[in-house]
């Protein structure tokens, strides 16, 4: 067992909430004695987080589907962590576990905590810490039954996912892949579309930001769309619903290209080709899936172990590093899934 005297766990708050791209001085940092979990409690060391564009929504004040992080809290993150003090049978020190954290390097949690916050083990023979964030991870289990279950692919059906270097891209192109559909991918930059088709095996992407995203699906979509699976919103998805198919799915999924937005939300504007062709479109969030994710995992670890998926991280180390980090997802900088290195295991 560890001993806790000595450690200072150093924590990043929510200090403002923020207006267009959250910036550093709406964050504060506190530090605050470890000390030993209460009857039934754990404490857990934070290796790594998942930075994620959610983040940016819980920044904000109002209804979601998840309550705001309040002024003057430990910012909300899921993450990975090992055990450090348990005084809970089911959790042995050592453990490795996931966990809605927060960021911060240590997380307390008493018996009610333990259960609010998603306490579980992860076996890393199936997947290493950071794919257990990526791939297996919620960003996996969203790309997952986003398409399965939403978008209920078919082989031959053409499936078109934006950001699509991103976590949630990657998975999904490489699972429609597997399911015998024709993926093209829209991303920003070559390097990144080089990277879906050359590495992942998609059959075409468009750069977003090197051309026309409409002459690019007119080119790599001869048949339409089957399946948009949407990460982004905006101008996009408009180019993608020109184009779809009769009976064609639409998963909204998220609208990145909106979040920092000061200025209203960019609706569909081509909303009317659903009612021609047919088609629906439908949100997902991911949670709602909880009861189902063991099934998942077990399936994406498969096709890892089998080297039918590969799952790309984007790693940044250091806790301090927090507030500009979490701005990469939103420039495109990050390239694979946005992992913060908290602490090496
Ligand atoms: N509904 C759910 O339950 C759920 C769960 C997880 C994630 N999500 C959503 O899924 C989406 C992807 O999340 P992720 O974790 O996989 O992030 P990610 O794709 O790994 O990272 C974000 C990416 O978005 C792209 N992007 C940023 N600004 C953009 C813009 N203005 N226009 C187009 N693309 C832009 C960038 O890629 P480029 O370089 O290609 O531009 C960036 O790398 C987000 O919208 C997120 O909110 C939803």
């Amino acid at each position: 067992m560890t001993n806790l005297a000595p450690l200072t766990n150093h924590q990043v708050r929510l200090a403002a909430r923020p207006v267009g791209l959250p910036t550093r001085d709406g964050w504060s940092f506190s530090t605050e004695p470890v000390t030993e979990p209460s009857a039934g409690g754990i404490v857990i060391k934070t290796l790594s987080l998942s930075l994620d564009p959610a983040m940016r929504g819980w920044m904000n004040e109002g209804k979601s589907y998840i309550a705001p992080v309040g002024i003057g809290e430990v910012m909300r993150a899921g993450g990975i962590g090992k055990v450090i003090a348990s005084a809970n049978p089911k959790f042995a020190v050592d453990d490795i576990v996931t966990a809605g954290l927060g960021v911060q390097q240590y997380a307390a949690f008493d018996e009610a905590g333990i259960k609010q916050a998603g306490v579980a083990k992860i076996d890393l023979r199936m997947g290493s810490i950071t794919q257990w964030l990526n791939v297996l991870g919620m960003p996996g289990m969203t790309g997952y039954f986003g398409l399965m279950d939403v978008g209920q692919p078919k082989a031959g059906e053409t499936v078109v996912v934006s950001g699509a270097a991103g976590a949630v891209g990657q998975t999904v192109g490489q699972l429609a892949k597997i399911k015998g559909c024709r993926v093209v991918g829209i991303a920003g930059g070559k390097a990144k579309c080089d990277w879906v088709v050359n590495e992942l095996g998609f059959d075409a992407c468009i750069d977003y930001k090197g051309g026309s995203v409409r002459d690019g699906l007119k080119e790599h979509c001869p048949k339409g769309v089957d399946i948009y699976f949407d990460n982004v919103g905006g101008e996009i998805l408009d180019q993608v619903l020109a184009k779809i198919n009769r009976k064609a799915r639409i998963i909204i999924c998220g609208a990145i290209s909106q979040y920092n937005n000061t200025t209203a939300i960019q609706g569909p504007k081509n909303y009317l080709s659903l009612l021609v062709n047919r088609a629906r479109m439908e949100g997902i969030v991911v949670f709602d899936y909880a009861d189902r994710y063991p099934i998942a995992i077990a399936e994406m670890a498969g096709y890892l172990k089998d080297g039918k998926m590969k799952s790309k991280e984007d790693i940044v180390v250091g806790i301090e590093t927090f507030p500009e980090t979490l701005l990469k997802l939103f420039n495109g900088e990050n390239f694979g899934k946005l992992v913060l290195q908290v602490a090496a295991e």
